[in-house]
């Protein structure tokens, strides 16, 4: 088999580089490790920037998005007794998030590529990348017992974080950075209206809680915990006590249907290619949780990709595809440091002395008394513009 580009994985970055692709006339096969009713059923993180919003419905893909998404012009920071509003849409010049799940996304992502009769081989095996410092990349897997041999001009590594694309690049042509977190989120998804309209960031003493939604009658909620914290140690009870101690509100409860702890890390490789391998995704990044950042930088990714790849098809000149890792490169670093800093800031550290606490305060403290500081945040949690 032949195509000209090669995905593998079948998550956000995959799928939105695969319609880009389709859009610029340009052949792909997506392979997915897993079953379709498990990749539309992983629940994942819930926010899209506007910029990501306004890419899926550029691409004809928004319809859902836009009926059953809910836009929010601002969040709430609580800390020390106290609520602050964030205006998102006055502090940016009215631009705003839409809260509509990942799985929601992969959904919408999915059904419209199949319609239109393109390639998603889902439950793959064993796939393995051939060739790829030549001119003639392979990708082999294994489907219903049969081997297969895909050949393309480039693969796309959309693997996400335990993918095997990053792994297929011989040692030392990669520079990992990693930094890892003393604490995890235990997320649950209740069956119960949101206790607030918008978002709620609760920096407690306790730790840090979050307050977010799917629609008017599911809750997202998420709580700091232990790193190697036991789902199982946290029954209903201890959950809805522990949410109103943080969140420092009475709130509904109703029946837990999902529950689970996330790791937090910051992570990137260095360069985003290898040949003709383009990382793109978690395959290349992880952020932390805190500010929903995952699935906006994999589309960003995927869109200065696509570009380079149609220049790439028209031309024949690689210089695109080479820019495309430096291009995605600072980008990616502005969105970790925002994560990273949004998640120390809210969270509690264990190790921290009393003068950690003290900044810790007085950087809430300038948040919400300078507009510049709140300003900033703003513009970073809308999403910084694409290049
Ligand atoms: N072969 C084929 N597919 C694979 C393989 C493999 N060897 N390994 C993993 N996959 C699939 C996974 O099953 C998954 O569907 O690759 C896909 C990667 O998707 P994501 O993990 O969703 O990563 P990405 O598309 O980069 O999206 C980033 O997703 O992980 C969240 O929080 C993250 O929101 C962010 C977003
Ligand atoms: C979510 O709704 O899953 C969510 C929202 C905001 C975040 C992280 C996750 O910062």
């Amino acid at each position: 088999m032949r195509t000209q580009v090669g995905i593998v994985g079948a998550g956000p970055a995959g799928l939105v580089l695969a319609h880009l692709l389709r859009r610029a006339g340009i052949d792909s096969v997506v392979l997915e490790a897993r079953s379709r009713a498990h990749v539309e059923g992983r629940i994942r993180a819930g926010v899209l920037e506007q910029g990501t919003a306004d890419l899926l419905d550029g691409l004809g893909l928004g319809a859902r998005m836009r009926r059953e998404g809910l836009v929010h012009h601002g969040i709430e920071l609580r800390f020390a007794g106290e609520r602050h509003r964030i205006d998102l849409h006055a502090l940016t010049e009215g631009r705003s998030i839409t809260v509509y799940g990942q799985h929601e996304v992969v959904k919408d992502l999915i059904a419209a590529r199949l319609d239109a009769g393109d390639p998603i081989r889902f439950a793959v095996e064993g796939v393995r990348l051939e060739g790829l410092a030549s001119e003639r990349p392979a990708i082999l897997y294994r489907q219903d017992g049969q081997e297969q041999r895909l050949e393309c001009d480039l693969v796309a590594g959309c693997d996400g974080f335990h993918g095997v694309c990053r792994a297929a690049v011989p040692p030392g042509a990669l520079t990992v950075h990693e930094r890892l977190y003393p604490f995890a989120w235990l997320g649950i998804l209740a069956e119960a209206p949101p206790v607030a309209d918008e978002l709620i960031y609760s920096a407690h003493e306790r730790g840090f809680a979050l307050s977010s939604m799917r629609s008017p009658t599911l809750s997202r909620l998420y709580l700091q915990c232990a790193p190697d914290a036991d789902a199982g140690a946290w029954p209903a009870g201890r959950i809805w006590d522990e949410l109103r101690i943080r969140l420092d509100c009475d709130l509904p409860e109703g029946p837990i249907v999902q529950k689970g702890v996330t790791g937090m890390r910051s992570f990137v490789v260095e360069p985003l290619q290898y040949g003709r391998l383009f990382l793109a995704g978690d395959a290349a990044h992880i952020v932390p949780p805190t500010g929903a950042k995952g699935l906006n930088l994999a589309v960003a990714d995927v869109r200065v990709l696509a570009a380079a790849i149609a220049a790439f098809a028209a031309t024949g000149s690689t210089d695109a595809l080479d820019g495309y890792s430096a291009r995605c490169l600072d980008r990616i670093w502005r969105v970790q440091r925002f994560s990273w800093w949004m998640t120390a800031l809210l969270h509690r550290f264990p190790d921290a002395d009393p003068f950690d606490r003290r900044l810790r305060a007085a950087e809430l403290s300038q948040l919400v008394h300078l507009p510049s500081a709140a300003r900033t945040l703003a513009e970073n949690y809308v999403g910084l513009p694409l290049l």
